[in-house]
């Protein structure tokens, strides 16, 4: 009788693993993307096509909404350059916080028959706002581009998120 009473008493744990997350991205094939839960949030992991990545390459900073970049892991001031958008040296990956700056939904455009807006990246069924493959916001009433996370690899096939 006393260890079930022990084990709930022991808030360590369970703590600890909601505050950091590794996800395995190896399965992850070009072209798809994964949601994963981090202290309570929707991540969206996307591995970009090339044409994906050339697409948000090529959009003029002028043309955004949102200039800043919105990334944890670079300066509040970073632009949003594709290159400051997605992974450090590895411009394939996106990893972002999946959560329309608008009012909170949670945008389309994980699974691969989703409507991914005319930008395809994600559309908010909510009011409409649009992203592009960067996660910049190009139409609609949310204000910022999607958020970054704290994130860093921790091989070529682990990322190591919080
Ligand atoms: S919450 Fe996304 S457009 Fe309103």
């Amino acid at each position: 009788m006393l260890w079930p009473l022990l084990d709930q008493m022991n808030p360590d744990a369970s703590t600890l693993s909601l505050a950091s997350t590794e996800v395995d991205i190896a399965p992850i094939e070009e072209g798809q993307a994964i949601t994963v839960m981090w202290r309570g949030k929707p991540i969206f992991i996307r591995h970009r096509t090339a044409k994906e990545i050339e697409e948000a390459k090529d959009v003029k900073l002028d043309k955004l909404i949102d200039p800043l970049a919105r990334n944890a892991n670079l300066p509040d001031d970073a632009p949003a350059t594709d290159a400051n958008r997605a992974a450090s040296e590895r411009e394939p990956w996106l990893v972002m916080i999946g959560i329309c700056t608008h009012l909170g939904c949670i945008p389309k455009g994980q699974a691969v028959g989703d409507y991914k807006g005319e930008f395809g990246g994600w559309f908010c069924p909510c009011h409409g706002s649009q992203y592009d493959t960067a996660g910049r916001i190009r139409i609609g009433p949310a204000p910022q581009n999607m958020y970054i996370p704290p994130y860093a690899f921790s091989s070529d096939t682990k990322i190591k998120i919080g």
